[in-house]
């Protein structure tokens, strides 16, 4: 610890209903905790089934120090190999993606087949065991066509999920989409002011005029709440309404943390596009637009806003203690054409502006952290999804 007061003082220290100490954003020991403790043990979402449909292909998958090698074997499975070379530890792979019959660690030769497993290790005698020295392995579970990951021995259940959302995961057909396009979004900030920003849209009128056009969320929280309440009313949609709120401090005992809720567009607006039209052929089951879009949150980083004809995908990672990472994917229904069914710039305008936006006012806010004179502030009330992140990741560290 940088100063003489400890992770748990600290963290009796925080003051329910204020952001967080300086020191939770720059401190190397909390960071660590944070990587052990969160990163290393919850569900990450690492990419879609449609990067490698095909056997040998594969990508990476990185965040601090971890590198994970994504693959599909000869059996169609999807492995997660750890990508540290079991003779002395050098990265096995190199390519950011490809297709390969095994993968050769560059230094020595080792070469370990596409289920991990080490398949010729140069110049060994005979007592060396080559199947006890296979890549070790990340726990892989498949959403629909989604690929988490968790590093875990033993990582939470995704079950209760899986059974709770079995509906909207049928109605948006999450085993028919693809993965249109991937974008990473570097910023020079801790993780958490991003995960932070994500929790709450109190800043979303100010900073995302193009967002607050299409989303009834920007509006205060007394027109909201009529907007909502108008929406639930009259909703004559076939998809889920019921929302699910088991996540951060809601989770259940030994379950990811998960949530789901649908909630109403701008009247009028019926996707996230410019002018908030249609822009891609209707996902799943769906039958129609109700000017309303779903979110699915699941695990500390990955959250999902499902519009009825496309679905974002965002994930947050560490690169280091003042440095992270957002991911932002698109996805559309498998069948869906480029340039026919939906052109990808306006598919993917709303939020690559949004999240530009995001990006620099995150920055801007760890500028401000980092002085001398920032000290933790009182959150709104639009501001309530924030301290369940808050109180579950103390509770992490703590
Ligand atoms: S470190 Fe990989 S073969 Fe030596
Ligand atoms: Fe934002």
């Amino acid at each position: 610890m940088s100063s003489d007061i400890s992770i748990s003082e600290l963290v009796a220290n925080y003051k329910k209903g204020y952001s967080l100490d300086q020191q939770f954003y720059k401190d190397p020991e909390i960071y660590k905790k944070e990587i052990e403790n969160i990163f290393l043990h919850h569900w990450i979402l690492a990419g879609h089934s449609s990067q490698i449909p095909e056997t040998g292909d594969f990508f990476l998958f990185e965040f601090d120090s971890e590198n994970i090698i994504i693959t599909r074997t000869k059996t169609g499975d999807i492995r997660a190999h750890l990508n540290v070379c079991r003779h002395r530890g050098s990265r096995v792979c190199l390519e950011k993606k490809g297709t390969t019959k095994a993968f050769t660690c560059p230094y020595h030769a080792w070469s370990y087949d596409l289920s991990g497993d080490l398949i010729a290790a140069r110049i060994m005698n005979e007592t060396f065991d080559k199947s006890e020295n296979g890549l070790h392995q990340a726990h892989v579970a498949l959403v629909g066509g989604l690929i988490f990951i968790s590093l875990s021995e033993k990582p939470p259940s995704l079950e209760e999920m899986k059974k709770d959302l079995a509906d909207v995961f049928d109605q948006f057909g999450f085993d028919h989409m693809k993965l249109i396009k991937q974008k990473s979004y570097p910023i020079r900030s801790n993780w958490k002011l991003a995960v932070e920003n994500y929790q709450e849209c109190y800043h979303c009128a100010p900073s995302h005029q193009e967002f607050a056009k299409i989303h009834a969320m920007a509006m205060t929280p007394e027109k909201f709440a009529a907007r909502k309440q108008d929406y639930l009313k009259n909703a004559s949609s076939d998809i889920r309404l019921k929302p699910s709120s088991y996540y951060f401090d809601q989770a259940i005992k030994g379950q990811e943390g998960y949530q789901y809720d649908r909630n109403p567009l701008v009247t009028g607006k019926v996707s996230g596009s410019l002018n908030g039209g249609p822009v891609a052929p209707l996902l799943g089951k769906i039958k129609d637009y109700d000017g309303a879009a779903s979110e699915f949150m699941v695990g500390p980083v990955t959250f999902f806003l499902i519009y009825n004809d496309h679905m974002i995908g965002y994930r947050f990672l560490p690169l280091s203690l003042d440095e992270c990472v957002c991911d932002v994917f698109w996805f559309v229904h498998e069948d869906a054409q480029e340039n026919k069914d939906y052109v990808l710039d306006n598919l993917t305008w709303l939020w690559d502006v949004t999240t530009q936006a995001d990006e620099e006012i995150i920055v801007n806010n760890q500028k401000g952290v980092d002085s001398h004179f920032y000290q933790p502030g009182k959150l709104s009330e639009m501001e309530f999804f924030q301290q369940h992140f808050l109180n579950w990741y103390l509770d992490k560290i703590a």
